[in-house]
């Protein structure tokens, strides 16, 4: 299938395209290099051998998303692009709003212009907000999200489920990933924040190839197994396949379905499975818990085998190793 990739050029998305083009699917992908590099997207064709088709826009550029779709014969559509930075996302909330929104809306817009029915998108299991663990699908959404970005995903989440229901021939699917880590093994793309990272594997990352000096926990005095924080954590190539697995199974209507492992790690087991993988010491100090964060969560995985026959296959372990090896070889990133 020819599917437009909207955000390729990203973290998630250029390990996707890996998968796609083994899968023999052919990407078009669409980015504005806001967050990201092309470079990304020579890695991915010295992986594969497949240059995939780049143009570099911004989508809310409707004329000019729309030639692209008048250009290829789009089967599907990926729709990764979009702001992600949680704390910029409070200090900047008509920024989130504009270009995660907009963005979604026109491409929704050109897709049905050019009758393109498919689309994977692009969620979080921030949209659970607060609650119960683990969040399974018919856990309740939209409550008690803590910022403008969670709250962004579950806006196009109902926008699509709005769209869907108005036509039968549609087929959206709402993908909910818990926490992506790791690199491809190659160590040829992975992970490349802008500034200080955010999430806690770059971070770890940064610290052991020596970018950065000490890892701040925030927070020791959660009630969990060792105090600290506890998340789902899934290797980006097994997230990467869920995409796969999403357009292989997609059917009509609106779905929602998570991506996670099912497992929880907490913030000191990983750093640990990250010392082991690295035969780095990572230095750390306890900080105060950060506002916004929750102690725990993971997710139920059941639907996603069921619907989508797809479930996490590499392990902690796995990840942190092909983190260290795209650290490693690439201290600064793809600068
Ligand atoms: P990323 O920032 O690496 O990739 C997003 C890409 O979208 C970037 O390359 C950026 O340049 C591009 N982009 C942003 N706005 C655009 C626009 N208007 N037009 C064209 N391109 C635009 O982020 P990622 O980690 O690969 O995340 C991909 C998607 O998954 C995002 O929608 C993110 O919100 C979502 N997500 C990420 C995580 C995570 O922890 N990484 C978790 C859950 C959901
Ligand atoms: C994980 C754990 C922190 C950094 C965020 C978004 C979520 C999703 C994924 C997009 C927590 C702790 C972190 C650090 C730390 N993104 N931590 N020191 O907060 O679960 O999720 O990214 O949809 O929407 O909210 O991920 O990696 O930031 O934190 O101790 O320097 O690590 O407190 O317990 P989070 P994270």
């Amino acid at each position: 299938m020819n599917i437009l990739v909207t955000g390729g050029a990203g973290y998630i998305g250029s390990h996707t395209l890996v998968t796609l083009i083994e899968a023999g699917h052919t990407p078009i992908v669409v980015d504005s290099l806001h967050n990201s590099s092309r470079v990304s997207l020579e890695r991915v064709a010295q992986i594969t051998g497949v240059q995939p088709n780049f143009y570099q826009l911004d989508i809310r550029d409707k004329a000019a998303l729309s030639e692209i779709f008048s250009q290829h014969a789009i089967d599907a559509v990926i729709h990764f692009a979009g702001l992600k930075a949680v704390g910029e996302s409070s200090v900047k909330p008509l920024l989130y709003y504009q270009n995660n929104l907009d963005s979604t809306l026109i491409l929704l817009e050109v897709m049905q212009a050019h009758g393109v029915k498919k689309l994977v998108f692009s969620s979080s299991a921030t949209v659970y907000g607060s609650a119960p663990i683990p969040y399974t699908e018919s856990s309740p959404a939209g409550q008690g999200i803590t910022n403008p970005y969670g709250q962004t995903k579950y806006i196009i989440e109902c926008i699509l489920r709005d769209v869907a229901a108005s036509d039968d021939s549609l087929e959206f699917t709402a993908l909910r990933y818990f926490n992506p880590i790791g690199a491809h093994s190659s160590g040829l793309i992975g992970e490349d924040p802008s500034g200080i990272p955010n999430n806690l594997m770059p971070y770890i990352a940064q610290v052991a190839v020596g970018v950065r000096d000490t890892l701040g926990v925030f927070g020791d005095d959660y009630d969990t197994t060792d105090g600290t924080g506890v998340r789902d954590y899934i290797h980006v190539d097994d997230l990467a396949e869920g995409h796969v697995a999403a357009l292989t199974h997609s059917k009509p209507g609106f779905r929602a379905i998570n991506l996670g492992s099912g497992n929880g790690t907490s913030v000191l087991e990983l750093v640990h499975a990250f010392e082991r993988a690295s035969g780095r010491a990572i230095p750390y100090t306890i900080l105060p818990r950060r506002a916004g964060d929750l102690p725990e969560f993971y997710a139920d995985a059941t639907i996603a085998s069921q619907a989508l026959n797809w479930h996490s296959s590499r392990t902690i372990d796995d990840a942190c190793r092909d983190t260290w090896n795209w650290q490693s070889k690439n201290p600064q990133g793809y600068n």
